[in-house]
């Protein structure tokens, strides 16, 4: 399902990724293969041959989610309160679902330092190649793991202030004007359930302030009631306060 392109250029580059990741490397697309990583001149794209949607290629320098995190401010990113950084601008943050790391980044952009934990080896390869090629401040503050963060939340040692969870959830996906970068993620990943699970895996470790983003009519993750919510058009921040 999932294959390296090596294209001339960056021959040795795709051979070093197809070793680290134990996936094929093809110099063509083949039948069985849907999800292709290969590298261009800005560096490594993924493109899906059963979507008609272009390749995804993230750059936090230029254009779209650099533009983001440019206009963003603490007064004025739901986000930012919800995780309290208007009251610590320097807290430390473990974003346990990091995806293509927009959340996570625009947080530490604000002056949080933020780890980011994703389990998709495929995102993570993306990120991190984003992340590499970074030349904003705020890059020092961004460490990425690649791990589930089910075990990570369960022995991690980081005395974070704050985990914020976006787990995937359903509502994203019965919309028309989708993001092309959600689009990616949902093809990629499916519907994921484990939501409850990393709720249970925050709950168990000793942080005081616990964020979940959920659409704004789901049911709260585990039926626990937050500390309080901030609600917004099309999803909710539930904040568990302890
Ligand atoms: C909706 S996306 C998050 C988007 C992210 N907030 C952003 O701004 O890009 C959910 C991501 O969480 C990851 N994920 C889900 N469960 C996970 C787990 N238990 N451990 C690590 N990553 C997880 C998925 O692979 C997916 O990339």
């Amino acid at each position: 399902m999932y294959a390296i392109l090596s294209t001339s250029n960056f021959h040795n580059q795709a051979q070093a990724l197809a070793q680290k990741l134990s996936l094929p490397l093809h110099t063509e697309k083949v039948k069985d293969a849907t999800f292709y990583l290969y590298y261009s001149d800005d560096g490594l794209n993924l493109i899906a041959t059963h979507l008609n949607l272009g390749p995804l290629h993230l750059d936090f320098n230029h254009g779209a989610l650099h533009q983001r995190l440019q206009r963003a401010a603490i007064s004025k990113e739901p986000l930012a309160r919800a995780v309290g950084l208007h009251k610590n601008p320097n807290l430390y943050l473990c974003d346990a679902t990091a995806g293509i790391g927009r959340e996570g980044c625009l947080l530490a952009s604000l002056g949080a330092r933020v780890t980011l934990v994703e389990r998709s080896p495929i995102m993570v390869a993306l990120l991190q190649d984003a992340l590499n090629r970074c030349n904003a401040v705020w890059r020092d503050r961004v460490d990425l793991i690649a791990t589930d963060s089910c075990d990570f939340l369960a022995t991690t040692k980081e005395p974070f202030d704050v985990i914020y969870l976006d787990p995937m959830f359903e509502a994203h996906s019965h919309k028309a004007q989708v993001k092309k970068e959600m689009q990616y993620l949902q093809a990629l990943m499916g519907p994921q359930e484990d939501g409850d699970a990393l709720l249970t895996a925050a709950f168990n470790s000793k942080v005081k302030r616990i964020v979940v983003k959920r659409p704004l009519k789901a049911r709260c993750l585990l039926d626990k009631k937050p500390s309080f919510a901030l609600t917004l058009a099309a999803y909710r921040f539930d904040v568990y306060l302890r």
